[in-house]
């Protein structure tokens, strides 16, 4: 059972069920779903990431890799330092509580490899808020490279972009196979409430479902519901536009094709995250959960060979890390047996395929950049997508 309300969520929620309501009247009584998560996500002052609630952490809706181990953001510094050279830049999307940016600057000064500047892009006021109060907390010399940006750079840069769970927060498409067609599914209202309710597919839906309707490797039964992402191209696009030379480092849960589009999947990879609580109902909870969806990183290949970027590594969560040589950063704690315990039982849950060792995947995509990579030395799953 997901815990419920209080008196102020359930107000938030009332208030976003009901812009939302207005949003599907003015559209003529259907909204797809894809415009449905982004204003359950992002409405101004009423989406989950534009609102003010704690989101994550033990307070919050879910907890990341980097918010449960710092050993995870070192593993990614390792990562950045073999790429950043003397002039190079992090651009971090999507940056949550800032720990990751901390951890990762703390490593890089360790490392004497600073990034000149450590620039971060979030859509989330209150989250932006929160990366500031974790990054006054650094020395002076790490914080003052830190700056916020209110849009994608401009300028060309070198580097790396950094994007930990950003990708499955984009709004997605959700469709259903009906029978050799396909119908895309959207919210409708009934007796003035939102209810799911499918529609016919507009173009660019029909145009993408017959493609990848002749790339997976068995027939989707009649009713099979899942999603497509149809803005990781356009994203994807933009966050490289002015990335000249450099790595983007990408880190989310996922699947290649064939894996994502499973027959037996039927029901698709749509998750909400509330106190803590995994479910799969978009329509309860407005405002005050997260709505995600699984991300299918053949996808993004795609997508990354349309901007002349090359997929350098596809492997997964557990494999890039002891890649990125997590083994040593426990093995420093060995001489203080309550610190290496704690280090041992934070990488058992990175690491373990039960827990995010397999379910997650990193993907490195490069541009200008002839380099080995050592997180994706162990595995190479770029055949699988
Ligand atoms: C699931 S949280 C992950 C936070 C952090 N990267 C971590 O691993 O703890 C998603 C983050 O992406 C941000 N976000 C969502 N959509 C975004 C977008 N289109 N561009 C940049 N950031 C975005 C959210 O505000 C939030 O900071």
């Amino acid at each position: 059972m997901t815990p419920l309300l209080s008196a102020e969520e359930a107000e938030h929620a009332r208030a976003l069920t009901d812009h939302i309501c207005a949003e599907v009247r003015a559209a003529g009584g259907w909204l797809s779903f894809e415009r449905f998560m982004a204003l359950a996500l992002y409405a101004p002052g009423l989406g989950y990431y534009s609102a003010g609630s704690e989101k994550i952490g033990v307070g919050g809706d879910f907890v990341t890799a980097p918010e449960m181990s710092d050993l995870f953001s070192r593993c990614v510094a390792a990562q950045c330092a073999e790429v950043l050279q003397d002039d190079g830049q992090i651009l971090e999307l999507g940056a949550g509580t800032g720990r990751m940016a901390a951890s990762v600057l703390t490593e890089l000064a360790a490392r004497s490899c600073l990034p000149r500047r450590y620039a971060i892009l979030e859509v989330s006021a209150d989250l932006a808020a929160r990366q500031r109060r974790r990054i006054a907390q650094l020395p002076e010399a790490l914080a003052e490279r830190v700056v916020w940006l209110e849009r994608l750079p401009q300028r060309p840069f070198h580097g790396v972009i950094l994007a930990n769970e950003v990708l499955d927060a984009l709004p997605c498409r959700r469709f259903i196979v009906q029978g050799e067609e396909v119908g895309e599914l959207g919210v409708a209202l009934e007796h003035e409430r939102l209810v799911e309710r499918s529609a016919p597919a507009d173009p660019q839906l029909v145009a993408e479902w017959g493609r990848l309707r002749g790339m997976v490797p068995a027939p989707l039964p009649d009713g099979y519901v899942s999603e497509m992402c149809l803005r990781v191209a356009p994203w994807l696009a933009g966050v490289t536009e002015s990335l000249e030379r450099g790595m983007v480092l990408l880190l989310d849960y996922g699947l290649p094709r064939a894996h994502y589009y499973h027959p037996q999947r039927l029901t698709g990879t749509l998750r909400c995250h509330f106190k803590h609580r995994v479910h799969d109902d978009p329509y309860v909870n407005l405002g005050v959960q997260d709505i995600t969806a699984w991300v299918d990183f053949t996808r993004v290949a795609e997508a990354a060979l349309e901007c002349a970027l090359e997929v350098a590594g596809f492997a997964t969560q557990a494999a890039f890390l002891l890649g990125a040589g997590i083994q040593s950063y426990i093995a420093e704690a060995a001489g203080d047996a309550i610190e290496y315990a704690r280090r041992a039982g934070e990488a058992r849950r990175l690491l373990l395929p039960g827990e995010m060792g397999e379910a997650f995947k990193v993907m490195a995509l490069t541009r200008d950049l002839d380099q080995a990579l050592s997180g994706f030395a162990l595995q190479d799953l770029r055949g699988s997508l």
